[in-house]
């Protein structure tokens, strides 16, 4: 007799998640990688490496973010890269499937591709999927916690930040936003703002990254902001704390701008309630006082309540998953 294997995964633009009804979970960047030339292809032997071990070994290849800018771009190596990691993220999470047994997955993926990218999923994917259905991140995070009342989910990923108004329906396509303000622009801002006021020091993406996941902030902290960094080669220690604050600020502004429009955009008798059911989501949520900087923004207007989520990474594929098993059959996509 064949199974059916239900999975959820969560395709970011910088990590994608995936959660089976097996109970396995895997994790992997949203990247593939090819070999530069003969050399890395000897020393590889193979055609290209996939997430964590692309990035690992990136100076031998030319790296491909399939998603980076929220949709699925629409040249060959884009569409081709996004079918890599598919097909393969769902072949680790099941190993014990055979021919005849059937895989059903939804996929969360940022709001603009969930609408302007459905048909490229659909037929990157048809070779290996049985069935399919395709929703915004955001969506995914909200059925995760089974928040389907009216709430405003906000989604700060790494490429976009997606917004989503849940009213107790399925959201339309006004009650979603993306931006593309979120971690890869904040990364930039902290990047020009050190090389401008310390215009020696080395910096690269890593470094960047590593700074701002451990001292970003954008509410009052305690301490100082110390951090050894480079130039020529030479160590020493650099005060960062104001330029954090200001570049966070950068991010979270526009965010809060966005709230505010699609609470003002809502039906009156229910912009209180959406102003006090704010939820943070994805890797943006772990900034430092991000929801408090939010509810203040949201001072003038009456005053907001916003909470960040638990479980950062699974989250959007574990509501994936729940959708998967739950949801009848005309939701799904055809194939
Ligand atoms: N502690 C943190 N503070 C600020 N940003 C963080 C933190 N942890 C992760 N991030 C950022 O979150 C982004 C990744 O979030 P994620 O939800 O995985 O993105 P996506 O869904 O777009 O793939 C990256 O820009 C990463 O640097
Ligand atoms: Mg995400």
């Amino acid at each position: 007799m064949s199974n059916t294997f239900y999975i959820g995964i969560d395709l970011g633009t910088s990590r994608s998640c995936l959660a089976t009804s097996t109970g396995k979970r895997i994790s992997t960047r949203t990247c593939v990688g090819y070999p530069k030339d003969i050399i890395s292809q000897k020393r590889f032997g193979k055609d290209y490496l996939l997430g964590d071990d692309a990035l690992n070994n990136r100076l031998a290849l030319n790296m491909i973010w399939p998603l980076a800018d929220g949709i699925i771009c629409e040249d060959k190596k884009s569409i081709e890269a996004t079918g890599l990691i598919l097909k393969h993220l769902i072949a680790e999470a099941l190993p014990e499937k055979q021919a005849d047994d059937k895989i059903y997955v939804a996929i969360g993926v940022p709001a603009q591709a969930s609408i302007n990218s459905k048909k490229v999923i659909i037929d990157i994917t048809k070779s290996f999927l049985d069935k399919i259905l395709i929703v915004s991140e955001a969506f995914s995070v909200a059925y995760s916690i089974d928040r389907f009342d009216e709430c405003l989910i906000v989604d700060i990923g790494a490429g976009t930040t997606d917004l989503c108004r849940m009213h107790g329906s399925m959201p339309e396509e006004e009650d979603q936003v993306t931006l593309n303000f979120a971690g890869n622009f904040l990364d930039n801002v902290i990047t020009q703002a050190i090389l401008e006021k310390f215009p020696e020091v080395q910096l690269t993406p890593q470094i960047i990254r590593r700074i701002k996941e451990k001292h970003g902030y954008v509410y009052d902290v305690s301490e100082p902001v110390q951090v050894t960094l480079t130039t020529q080669g030479l160590p020493a220690e650099y005060d960062i704390t104001d330029i954090l604050k200001e570049c966070c600020l950068k991010l979270t502004n526009p965010i809060s701008q966005a709230i505010q429009k699609l609470i003002a955009t809502f039906d009156p008798d229910f912009q209180k309630k959406l102003r006090n059911n704010i939820i943070i989501a994805g890797g943006g949520s772990r900034l430092k006082g991000i929801d408090i900087s939010i509810e203040k923004s949201l001072e003038k207007y009456g005053g907001g309540d916003a909470e960040c989520i638990q479980d950062a990474e699974f989250c959007g594929s574990i509501g994936a998953l729940k959708m998967c098993i739950e949801m009848p059959d005309d939701y799904w996509e055809e194939i």
